[in-house]
Order: C-alpha cells, then structure tokens, then sequence
C-alpha cells in the first residue's frame, strides 16, 4: 500500500473503476413497438440503439452496490479503508433520508461518512470535486464515489419525446489520497449553474414546491429538447475550455474526450466547437441511453475495456444537466485493472 508523503498529500487520485447495467435490455425495435417512434429516427437523432432498465423492483441503490462493490474490486488494497461514501444521483430510493448510507452500509462500509449529490446528469462531476475536496482538505483518505440514476423511473412511459434517450445504471471510482502531480489525480475543475433556466428540463411535482397534483404528466420528466440541445453544447464547451485554461493545456494536448453521455450529436457538436477531432471521443451511449450521474464513470469504464481510454492518455472530462448544471475537469489516464461492466 503507498503511504503518502508529506508533500504528496492534497491530490486525489483515481485507483479503482466499476459499473453496473442492470439486465433488462429494450432496444429501439421493442420502444417502436409500444411508442410512436423508429429505431432509424432515435439512431440518426441521439445515437441509441438501446439501453438498460431497471425492473423487477432493481433500484438506485441495488446498482449503485453493483457498481462500487466492483469499483473497490478493481482498487485492490486501495479498497481498503474507505472513509467516504459520495452518490452522486437525482433518483435517490427515498426522498428522504439520502441514498448513500444504505450504499455503504451494503457494502460493509457503515460508519464512513455518507451522503447524495445531486447535479442531475453533472452529478458525477460535482461529485467527483466533492471528493477531491474531501481528501485535499484531509477530511478523508479514501473515498467510494458512485454515480448511480434509475432515470427512467421519472419517464412518462408514453413520452416519446423522453422515453429513447434515457437508461439506467451506476458507475463508480476510489479515490485515494495522493500527489496531484500523478497519474490518476483529478483537477483543476470548473463547475457551474444557471437555476433561470430550471424550466427547460424538470419534474415539477413530487417535491416540496407541489408534494402532489392532480396533472398525472406533473409527476413525469418535462424536457424542452432543442433549448436544452443548444445550453448542452455551448456549457460543456465552456467549461471544457475554462478547465483547459486552469490546468495549463491546449486543446491539442487532449487525448480523449470523456463527455456526459446525452446524445452523440451533443458530443459531436461539442468536439467540433473546440476543435477535438471526432476520434477523440469516448462513446457508448449506443448500448446505455443517457444513464445521467452514471454516464461518465460507465463511459470510462467502457473505454478501458474497449483500448479507447489508455494508461497516460490526457483526458479532458466533461458534463451538463437538468439545473442547468455543468461540470468540466482533466486527469492523466492512471493504469487500472477493471471489470468489463456487467
Ligand atoms: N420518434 C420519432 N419522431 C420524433 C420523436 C421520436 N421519438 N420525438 C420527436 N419526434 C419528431 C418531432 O415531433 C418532430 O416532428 P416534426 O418535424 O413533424 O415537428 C421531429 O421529430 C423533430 O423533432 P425535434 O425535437 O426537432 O428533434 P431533435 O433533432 O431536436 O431531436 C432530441 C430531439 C430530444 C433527441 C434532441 O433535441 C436532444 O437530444 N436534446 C437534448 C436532450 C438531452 O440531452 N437531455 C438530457 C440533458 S442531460
């Protein structure tokens, strides 16, 4: 195990990887079945082909105890001595009390420090800051970060305007206390917020704003698509390039592009506007829909498994949400044993 020394503590550095795609699978041909739509349409719009849903009573914290029991795994003795449980999701099992404590307590980890973020599909982001603050401030050594959403538990079903762009699961990473000059430390990070428009993508009842109402469609997802298509491209380009200018790089000094998985027209789009080439970017939002707080911990996961994402790759990272929120930070690929997602 390293210990680290004194002048090598205040980086946070990624030491394990995990996820976990729960088994029910609905591709475009069964959503065309049930709703008014085509796998042609949702492919050439959004880039899904299918996804992952919870069924058969699986929830948020099933899977988030997936993700991080394989996460730990993939860690190895950095595994060990966890001190920190951080979940990032929007879609907790209970309104209230926060999700994260009954993740750690599954996990064997009752007695660390527990508790939700929530950013919507920037949770991960916001929480992966969350975590790299805990550790640099020497509040924890160890952290278990799952990003985890059962998104489709907020879809009207009969929505074809929501139901082919989201899917579920959890992803998760252990963070340890090290030097922030090694491989595997996150940072700098750019974060941020415009609650104006809370509007464009939002579920207005359930909370404590109208607990209840009598509109069934209030308790459902409402998605303003094309306005949150536009904020999406132009935040995370923004962001990306306002973390490049905190950490010192050029945008030709970014190997691979790991975005929020929301549609590949977004990431495209995305690349493009700052000048990334196309085979920059890590996708695989083919076989997992918009999985939210998971997206990004998923799509690494599935670039390590695939070669696309390798041991001292730069990688730029970034994310936008429901809030709006938007998230951006930048690492140096650490070399890591994982797990195929299951
Ligand atoms: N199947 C078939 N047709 C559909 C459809 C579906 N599932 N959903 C909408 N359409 C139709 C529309 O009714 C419209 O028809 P019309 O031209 O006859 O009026 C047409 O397809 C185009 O609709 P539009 O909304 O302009 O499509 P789009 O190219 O903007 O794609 C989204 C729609 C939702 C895929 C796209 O706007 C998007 O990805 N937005 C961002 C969503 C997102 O990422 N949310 C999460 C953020 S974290």
């Amino acid at each position: 195990m390293q210990v680290p020394t004194q002048q090598s503590r205040g980086g946070a550095v990624l030491a394990g990887l995990g996820g976990w795609l729960p088994p029910r699978v609905v591709d475009n041909d069964e959503l065309s079945r049930r709703i008014d739509t085509s796998d042609e349409w949702i492919r050439t719009r959004t880039g899904i082909a299918r996804r992952h849903v919870v069924d058969n009573g699986l929830s948020t914290v099933d899977m988030a105890v997936q993700a991080g029991r394989r996460a730990l795994r993939s860690a190895g003795s950095y595994g060990e001595g966890i001190d920190a449980v951080v979940l990032a999701t929007s879609t907790p099992d209970h309104l209230c009390p926060a999700s994260a404590p009954q993740v750690a307590a599954e996990l064997g980890l009752s007695g660390a420090a527990a508790f939700d973020v929530n950013a919507v599909c920037s949770g991960f982001v916001y929480a992966l800051a969350t975590a790299a603050g805990l550790i640099a401030a020497e509040i924890a050594t160890r952290v278990l970060l799952v990003g985890a959403d059962a998104f489709t538990t907020l879809l009207d079903p009969d929505d074809r305007t929501t139901v082919p762009i989201f899917g579920d699961g959890a992803g998760a990473v252990v963070l340890r206390q090290g030097s922030p000059d090694e491989p595997g430390a996150v940072g700098p990070f750019d974060l941020g917020s415009e609650g104006e428009l809370t509007d464009l993508l939002y579920v207005p009842a359930g909370g404590a704003r109208l607990k209840r109402s009598d509109d069934p469609s209030d308790h459902y997802l409402r998605m303003q698509g094309q306005a949150v298509f536009r904020h999406a491209t132009a935040r995370m380009a923004s962001s990306s390039r306002a973390v490049l200018e905190k950490a010192g790089w050029h945008t030709s000094d970014v190997d691979r592009f790991v975005g929020h998985q929301a549609n590949v027209r977004i990431l495209t789009a995305t690349a493009k506007n700052l000048g990334l080439p196309a085979d920059s970017l890590v996708v695989n939002i083919g076989h997992t829909g918009n999985t939210s707080a998971a997206s990004i911990p998923l799509a690494m996961l599935d670039g390590v498994v695939d070669g696309t994402l390798r041991a001292g790759d730069r990688v730029l990272v970034s994310a936008f949400g429901a809030g709006l929120t938007w998230g951006s930070t930048v690492l140096r690929w650490p070399g890591l044993e994982c797990e195929p997602p299951a």
